[in-house]
């Protein structure tokens, strides 16, 4: 009994590898495994013909012959699939390219958010956060934008039922950071912010800033000076110089914008920094009395600053991005390019 097991399995290899196509294939099965006249099938059948010991041994080795036969023709169906070799088709061509799975990779915007991170989180600060849907009050009043100023007119927004709005900056997280803590604080928000601006290749009615704030006892204007100096250094890889130009924000006194030096020409003037030698970055300045006044914080006792800057426009910069349109494209020959 056990030399027929053997002598089915080795024959039962060879056909297996000779078959060249399904046909072929169909044919060993029905000579192995056919109902009537399959040669496993009737090992099995003269098992019934052996005593009882002998049916022990030789029933295992038969079944292990039949598991064989039953992988062995469904590994030779598997191959035959399309596209690969095996039975009926051509051999398989090493040389045709590999179908690529794509990995994803992360957006640009989010890979600017993580860097920035790390260099605040790296410098002390802590992450906070606010909601993308305001009230007035955090927006405007608490930042000391009352109703009916000028100011509101460059942060026009997108109202909500309830009197809410779609905030126009990362500045309430500044309120909302003061009133959950207590002076000293070092804290970044990062998030959303919405304007009714025009959908072009510098503007969109949505994108993410970056706001810090930090409040303590003897914070100064140099302080302000050195944290940016610092963080425009480590987000550009360098020796940009950080330059600040007196402006005008409700919620800090004295106000600045801040440019760094246009990292394209270091400088020296070209087409990106419009021939100036400087690229702007954000706003920025110390905390205004008004503002501690809201939140509680005593003016006489507390001084801080805070600065706000855009995550598309950093991302522009260090991947040189001329449309910020194309942040939200979801195109992924765009996507898949930014370097790093
Ligand atoms: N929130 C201001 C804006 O969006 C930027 C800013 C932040 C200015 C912090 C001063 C201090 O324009």
């Amino acid at each position: 009994m056990q030399d027929r097991v053997r002598g089915i399995c080795e024959r039962f290899d060879r056909d297996l590898r000779d078959a060249r196509d399904a046909a072929s294939l169909a044919a060993v099965r029905v000579r192995y495994l056919g109902r009537k006249e399959g040669l496993v099938t009737a090992l099995l059948r003269d098992l019934r013909e052996l005593s009882p010991a002998e049916r022990a041994a030789a029933g295992k080795s038969v079944n292990e012959l039949k598991t064989h036969v039953e992988t062995g023709l469904e590994g030779a169906a598997a191959l035959a699939l399309p596209g690969t070799s095996g039975p009926g088709l051509p051999p398989l061509d090493l040389s045709l390219p590999g179908r690529v799975q794509r990995p994803g990779v992360p957006h640009p915007l989010n890979r600017v958010r993580a860097l920035v991170e790390e260099i605040f989180l790296e410098m002390g600060f802590a992450l906070e956060s606010g909601p993308e849907i305001e009230t007035d009050y955090y927006n405007f009043e608490a930042l000391n934008i009352p109703p009916n100023h000028p100011a509101r007119d460059s942060q026009d927004t997108f109202y909500v039922e309830g009197g809410l709005l779609l905030r126009t900056h990362t500045s309430p997280v500044q309120v909302r950071a003061m009133e959950r803590r207590q002076p000293p604080l070092k804290v970044v928000a990062i998030g959303k912010v919405f304007r009714r601006d025009p959908f072009d290749a510098t503007h969109s009615p949505m994108f993410h800033q970056i706001e810090g704030l930090v409040v303590g006892e003897g914070i100064t204007f140099a302080h302000l000076k050195g944290t940016l100096e610092q963080f425009c250094r480590r987000v550009f890889d360098g020796g940009v110089r950080l330059r600040l130009r007196p402006s005008y924000f409700p919620f800090v006194e004295p106000g600045a914008e801040y440019d760094v030096s246009c990292i394209f020409c270091q400088g020296r003037g070209c087409g990106r920094c419009k021939g100036s030698g400087w690229i702007e970055m954000g706003g920025t300045g110390m905390v205004h009395p008004a503002v501690f006044e809201h939140v509680g914080y005593d003016p006489e006792r507390y001084t801080g600053f805070a600065f706000g800057l855009g995550i598309e426009r950093i991302a522009m910069l260090r991947y040189g991005i001329d449309d910020i349109r194309l942040f939200f494209d979801n195109d992924l020959r765009f996507l898949t390019q930014c370097p790093e």
